[in-house]
């Protein structure tokens, strides 16, 4: 907390201005700085998921929460509130049934963030988003903060019980329109989304504290490059993390409209954390408007990437294709299983029931 409040002083009374070590404030200017080998943190949002099919949450008539008066919420955010949902689970899961994705297809900005990984580039990858995303391109474990908490995981919300659920399970609660109840002990089940529950001993608002927190251990001291994509930075504390970085730090905003730079009723922002685009003073940030998608190829052009990763979103999506494929097979021979050992049972054939599934068992479950 001192070296933070150290710094914080430092910085707003201008004692240690920050170094200049792009080259120039540009895309060109990022990609010529990466090329020398550094620590990049990404922190995201859900712009990064739209061209996935996932509506994000303050865009003008697309976004969610221009979206939600049918659920007759007290304000939009509520359907996301553990305590409203413990009165309320309806509209959670109505909206949840709503907006399930048929297909988990993550976007080229998720593979951008794959390679570097890849590359041994990330440090981490710091998400509000809840959809998984990130995971199904491949970040995983230590690689990802998802800061917001996630489908992947339920948990029932019985302090005492927290049992812990699938997201199949959930997905297929979800579907059959029931409220999903703990089947230990009937309390409400829920994906872990803005609650303090612990995932593998790490309650997540504990781990996004540690990580991010100016400790020597952590992360945001020892970047070289912030690079923020897809979020409109409106939602604390996630979005006073931009200010976390050393001051010689740049940042690249990836994004369709600026962000970041509000000095007035952003918390830490008013301490001179806010992004700098456009002023004299600005030495450090960078603003590249476009969709994430394009500005990810963009950069991967720039870094000589690109067929690589064009390559890489072509391979990852035609084995998403095949996998889901298999399993739409499954559940069709499923379907028509108990389809037909219904028929069965009502035209009385045991014999040939018990044939029919143990030579369809067989197709169902290839090894
Ligand atoms: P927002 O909806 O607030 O902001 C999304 C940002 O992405 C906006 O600036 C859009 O202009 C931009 N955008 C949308 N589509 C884009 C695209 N294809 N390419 C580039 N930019 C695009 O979403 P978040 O900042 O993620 O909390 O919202 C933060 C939190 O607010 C969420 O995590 C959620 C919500 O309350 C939860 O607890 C679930
Ligand atoms: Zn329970």
């Amino acid at each position: 907390e001192m070296d933070f409040l150290r710094s914080l002083f430092s910085r707003t009374l201008g004692l240690s201005p920050g170094e200049k070590v792009l080259d120039e404030l540009t895309l060109d200017g990022v990609a010529r700085y990466i090329l020398s080998g550094k620590n990049i943190i990404c922190m995201v949002g859900a712009g990064i998921s739209t061209s996935a099919g996932i509506p994000d949450f303050r865009s003008p008539g697309t976004g969610l929460y221009a979206n939600l008066q049918k659920y007759n919420l007290p304000y939009p955010e509520a359907i996301f509130q553990i305590d409203y949902f413990k009165k309320h689970p309806e509209p959670f899961f109505a909206l949840a049934r709503e907006l399930y994705p048929g297909q988990f297809k993550p976007t080229v900005c998720h593979y951008f963030m794959r390679m570097l990984k890849d590359k041994g580039l990330l440090t981490r990858c710091y998400s509000q988003n809840i959809d998984t995303l990130e995971r199904v391109a491949g970040l995983e474990g230590e690689d990802l903060i998802e800061a917001h908490g996630t489908f992947h995981t339920s948990h029932c919300v019985s302090f005492l019980c927290r049992k812990e659920y699938s997201m199949d399970w959930m997905q297929t609660k979800i579907f059959s329109e029931d409220i999903p109840k703990c089947d230990s002990c009937g309390s409400l089940v829920k994906p872990v989304i803005n609650d303090k529950i612990f995932i593998l001993g790490w309650s997540i608002p504990l781990r996004l504290k540690f990580l991010s927190s100016q400790s020597t251990f952590s992360d945001f001291p020892r970047c070289d490059l912030l690079i923020i994509m897809g979020t409109s930075l409106q939602v604390q504390p996630f979005a006073s993390l931009v200010s976390r970085v050393s001051n010689s730090c740049p940042r690249l905003l990836i994004n369709m409209e600026k962000t970041g730079q509000s000095e007035f009723g952003m918390g830490l922002f008013s301490f001179g954390g806010a992004m700098d685009f456009d002023s004299d003073k600005a030495y450090r940030d960078v603003a590249h408007l476009s969709t994430c998608d394009d500005g990810c190829m963009a950069l991967a052009e720039l870094l000589g990437w690109k067929e690589e990763l064009e390559q890489m979103v072509k391979r990852e999506h035609a084995l998403i294709d095949s996998k889901d494929a298999k399993k739409k097979d499954k559940e069709a021979m499923t379907r028509q299983n108990n389809q037909s050992e219904h028929e069965e049972g009502l035209h009385g054939s045991p014999n040939r029931s018990t044939e029919f599934n143990s030579t369809s068992q067989s197709q169902v479950c290839p090894s």
